[in-house]
């Protein structure tokens, strides 16, 4: 039976940036955002760069608050007037960046880099055991256990999107959030992320929402699409529904420029 695992609801978000020593800028990055996520569900967020995406990952993953409307993640009920984000969800949720470069700390080892999200959230490993876990989670995403000793530099862009995600499954999340994980990649690269995403979702049945400003990518990664412009909701729909039956007319206009260009 399918359930409810993260909705929003009505969720207006402002960004507040200084201006000069006095002045205050307001960007409002989302309006009235309403949507409902069910558990194992696959959702992409597409739209164009600005539209808001990005900031309903933060939002989900704790790192950003809302200024009005309340979101519901799991039984958690966390309202504008009372943000406070439990720590309980936060072991929970993972997030994968778009830029592998800066999102993998240059310090750690690869082995030390996976194994990291399980001692912040559970417990101490020792370091057999931070080798056995990093060695069969990077089988999982197609590397073998030569990279456990190597530093994020001594990798490719690809392979390094590939600890991340590796990294981001450790802890058995409920949730994986998924910020253009393929858009720094060149094509082939992207095409092997994609579908290795697609195999891990499918095995580990975890919810997930893939950003992307790609809606052919949403189409093939998704079951459930949530087309977004200038931080507000366009149009929900089930992929058949997006691909076949679009309603709006921003959709439309999507599906076009995508398919003339890939
Ligand atoms: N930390 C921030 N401070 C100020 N403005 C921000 C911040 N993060 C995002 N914004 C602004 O909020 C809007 C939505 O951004 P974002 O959610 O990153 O969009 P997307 O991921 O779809 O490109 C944009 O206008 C962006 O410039
Ligand atoms: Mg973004």
């Amino acid at each position: 039976m399918m359930s409810m695992i993260i909705s929003f609801n009505n969720v207006s978000k402002t960004y507040k940036t200084r201006k000069g020593l006095t002045g205050e800028i307001k960007i409002r990055a989302l309006s009235n955002v309403s949507f409902e996520i069910e558990r194992g569900e696959k959702v992409a967020i597409v739209g164009e760069s600005g539209s808001g995406k990005s900031t309903i990952l933060k939002i989900i993953a704790g790192i950003e608050s809302i200024n009005e409307g309340s979101i519901k993640i799991g039984e958690f009920l966390i309202e504008a007037k009372n943000p406070k984000f439990p720590e309980e969800i936060k072991g929970k949720i993972q997030i994968v960046f778009q830029d592998p470069f800066s999102s993998l700390n240059p310090r750690l080892k690869i082995y030390q880099i996976i194994s990291e999200p399980i001692e912040v959230r559970e417990r101490k490993l020792k370091k057999e055991e931070k080798i056995e876990k990093a060695k069969y989670l990077l089988k999982l995403v197609g590397l073998n256990e030569d990279y456990l000793y190597r530093y994020p530099y001594q990798t490719s862009g690809g392979e390094r999107q590939r600890i991340a995600i590796a990294r981001a499954i450790s802890t058995e999340p409920e949730i994986i959030l998924l910020d253009e994980p393929t858009s720094s990649l060149d094509v082939f690269t992207q095409a092997h992320i994609l579908n290795l995403l697609i195999d891990i979702l499918e095995e580990l049945k975890i919810t997930s929402i893939f950003v992307t400003h790609n809606i052919v990518l949403a189409l093939k990664i998704a079951d459930k699409i949530i087309v977004m412009k200038e931080g507000r909701v366009v149009e929900i729909g089930s992929r058949d529904e997006i691909l076949e039956n679009p309603k709006e007319e921003y959709t439309k206009r999507l599906l076009r420029c995508s398919l003339i260009y890939s």
